[in-house]
């Protein structure tokens, strides 16, 4: 790659060139016997919706460095349509914080519900999977920059967990 190149792909981006939208009808084949969407199948979605955000703003192969903590508040069942939106709340050295926040859409009675939100943690990787530097993200407006301080507060705590855990194992 030409250094000009380089230098183009590391120019800081504003969130709004990551922001990303994933929708599904919910199909017998994601569910269980009673109808309701399986956690795992949104997890993966989940996966593929932040994924979609960390390539846009980083413009390389990304790998799921972690996922935080995952609720699932509404049942969400079969013919349902999930919407999942994401961005890119921050970027690090090589990792970036994505947010991904899923909603149900029931068409047939216009109601639009929350059903879970997370945040997880992409790696930038080259073609031989050594990490690469992500540019920064330039936060715009307010909830932008609200996300953007929550999300360097959230890595000190991913970091002070994971040296209690290996701290745990001994
Ligand atoms: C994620 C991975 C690249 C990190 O490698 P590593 O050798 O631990 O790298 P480092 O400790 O140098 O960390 C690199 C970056 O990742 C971040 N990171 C590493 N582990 C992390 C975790 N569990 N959660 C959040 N961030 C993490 C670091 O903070 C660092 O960020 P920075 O460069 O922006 O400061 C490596 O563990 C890996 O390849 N994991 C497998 C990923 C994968 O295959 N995912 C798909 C699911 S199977």
């Amino acid at each position: 790659m030409a250094a000009d190149d380089k230098i183009k792909l590391n120019q800081p981006r504003p969130v709004h060139d990551s922001i990303s939208e994933m929708a599904e009808i919910v199909l017998p084949n994601d569910a269980n016997p009673l109808n309701a969407l399986l956690g795992g199948r949104l997890m993966h979605w989940i996966d593929l919706a932040g994924a979609m955000a960390a390539h846009r703003h980083s413009r390389q192969w990304v790998v799921t460095a972690s996922i935080d903590h995952l609720d699932f508040l509404v049942p969400v069942r079969v013919g349902d349509l999930v919407i999942l939106r994401s961005s890119v709340n921050r970027a690090f050295r090589t990792s970036m914080e994505v947010g991904v926040k899923v909603w149900v859409e029931n068409y047939r009675e216009e109601e639009k519900r929350h059903v879970s939100s997370a945040y997880l943690t992409f790696v930038a990787i080259d073609a031989t999977g050594n990490r690469v530097p992500v540019p920064p993200v330039i936060p715009e407006t307010a909830d932008e920059k609200r996300r953007y301080e929550d999300a360097g507060r959230r890595r000190e705590i991913r970091s002070a967990e994971s040296a209690r855990r290996t701290q745990v194992r001994g």
